[in-house]
């Protein structure tokens, strides 16, 4: 029996045509940026009191607004972190929003939360945690780096019985701004320790750098970061040295690869994570190269209850909730009430099979290292650095910021690609990041032609 009304049924049929719309397209158009008083003069205020009802908001969406969004799935958007969700995810995402579920705990969303599971262990058994390990998603890297290192500070200061003036970490200089950000919510403060001749925080690094701290600060320190896969250069760091100098100082060892940690699922760079399986905690994002759509980021713990520790919030009115012992998403992040945003992943990964995943992770890599190839056959250009995994960093010979920069802005407004330059060593040149399986070889040779002048 149909329960709904006229007029939602209407707009039920409108929003889902267009949604299945948007992503029949092949590609989607790639978009870009109005400013604020293009916007406004075009399609004003939608905020009104009566309601500009569904339809009209709809058409104000698909004619303006979507157009001035940038596609992150389209094939030519190297720029940042893309993401190209599978399209059951996206459907199933859809699926989420209309079930009105709340992930907090097993009581409220047993049956989901058990699907979520299934992911996280997938990721697990990737990274070789143990049986027990466990977590939870989370709405980013970034907020899945802070639960992590709350928890790494709240179970060291359970070990040690003691708190520090200030409390410290450490990592190298090419850690994500997040890290920096993490640590500033948190009042910790960064020792950055030198990295080896690719930039990589090594153990040896870090027992060079310990043994020049002074035993307060030594002291001090609660967890080694170490990142798998950098953002800038896609440079994973030596796992194994930093998480057995880590356990052998009594450290917590949190691994962010919420870009590189995909990389797991290749044959190719599986060994580039030697050693992450001695992590404590474990960031990777679905929402970059997992092929989910935004916003998905898996946290895992090599022992979860001493994250539950750290997370869980203590109310009158959770009590039911606290007091089983069955799996409770929220107690291993910050948050509570929670979108179910492992949910739309676990269904693309039951629906298509891991062994898919693997092969479509491992077309970024093909491409970046075909990529490389490319640039060494094309005068103009100059490879700066051998890629590890699916980042490609080069310099277009001759030009300085300000052609890099007019070259990045006129590839948007002809719809060519989305490519943005970035500094690395001091230098600006320009960095592709591959995670889209779609992007091909003709695109990544397109988008150097436009550069040929
Ligand atoms: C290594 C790394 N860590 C953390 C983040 C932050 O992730 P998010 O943007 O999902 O918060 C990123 C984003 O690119 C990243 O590459």
């Amino acid at each position: 029996m149909h329960r709904l009304d006229q007029e939602t049924r209407q707009l039920a049929n409108e929003v889902v045509r267009y949604a299945l719309e948007r992503i029949s397209l092949q590609p989607p158009p790639l978009d870009g940026p109005r400013s604020y008083e293009e916007l406004h003069s075009l399609y004003g205020a939608t905020i009104t009191p009566d309601g500009l009802g569904g339809h009209e908001v709809l058409q104000r969406f698909v004619d303006g607004f979507a157009p001035a969004t940038l596609s992150t799935d389209h094939p030519r958007y190297l720029a940042f972190v893309p993401v190209a969700p599978t399209k059951a995810s996206v459907l199933f995402d859809l699926v989420v929003s209309a079930s009105s579920i709340c992930g907090t705990s097993w009581l409220e969303a047993a049956g989901v939360v058990y699907c979520e599971n299934e992911a996280l262990r997938w990721l697990a058994d990737l990274a070789g945690l143990p049986e027990g390990a466990g977590g939870t998603f989370v709405s980013g890297g970034s907020a899945a780096n802070l639960s992590g290192l709350h928890s790494a500070r709240d179970r060291i200061r359970r070990l040690r019985g003691g708190r520090p003036d200030r409390w410290r970490l450490l990592c190298s200089a090419e850690a994500h701004s997040s890290i920096v950000s993490a640590t500033s919510i948190m009042d910790v403060e960064i020792v950055v320790v030198e990295g080896d001749e690719r930039d990589r925080l090594t153990g040896d690094g870090l027992e060079k750098t310990w043994s020049d701290l002074d035993d307060d600060v030594r002291d001090s320190i609660f967890a080694v970061v170490a990142t798998a896969g950098t953002t800038n250069s896609g440079i994973v760091d030596d796992l194994r040295g930093a998480g057995t100098f880590a356990h052998k100082h009594g450290l917590w060892f949190h691994v962010d690869g919420a870009y590189g940690g995909a990389a797991l699922a290749s044959e190719t760079r599986r060994h580039l994570f030697d050693g992450v399986e001695e992590a404590d905690s474990f960031v990777v994002d679905p929402h970059k190269w997992l092929f989910s759509p935004y916003d998905c980021a898996a946290l895992l713990y090599r022992e979860p209850h001493h994250a539950a520790k750290a997370h869980t919030q203590e109310a009158s009115y959770l009590d039911d909730i606290n007091s089983s012992a069955e799996w409770n998403p929220s107690s291993y992040a910050y948050q509570l009430s929670r979108r179910v945003r492992g949910l739309p992943f676990w269904f693309s990964l039951a629906v298509h099979g891991t062994n898919a995943y693997r092969v479509a992770v491992e077309k970024g890599i093909t491409l970046a290292t075909w990529c490389a190839r490319e640039i060494e056959r094309r005068d103009e250009l100059e490879l700066v650095c051998e890629p590890e995994l699916s980042v490609v960093l080069f310099r277009r010979k001759g030009w300085t910021d300000r052609e890099y920069q007019l070259w990045s802005q006129r590839a948007l407004k002809d719809q060519v690609a989305f490519v943005l330059p970035t500094t690395y060593r001091g230098e600006r040149l320009l960095r592709f990041c591959f995670v889209n399986p779609l992007t091909t070889e003709d695109d990544v040779a397109a988008i150097f032609d436009s550069m040929a002048w």
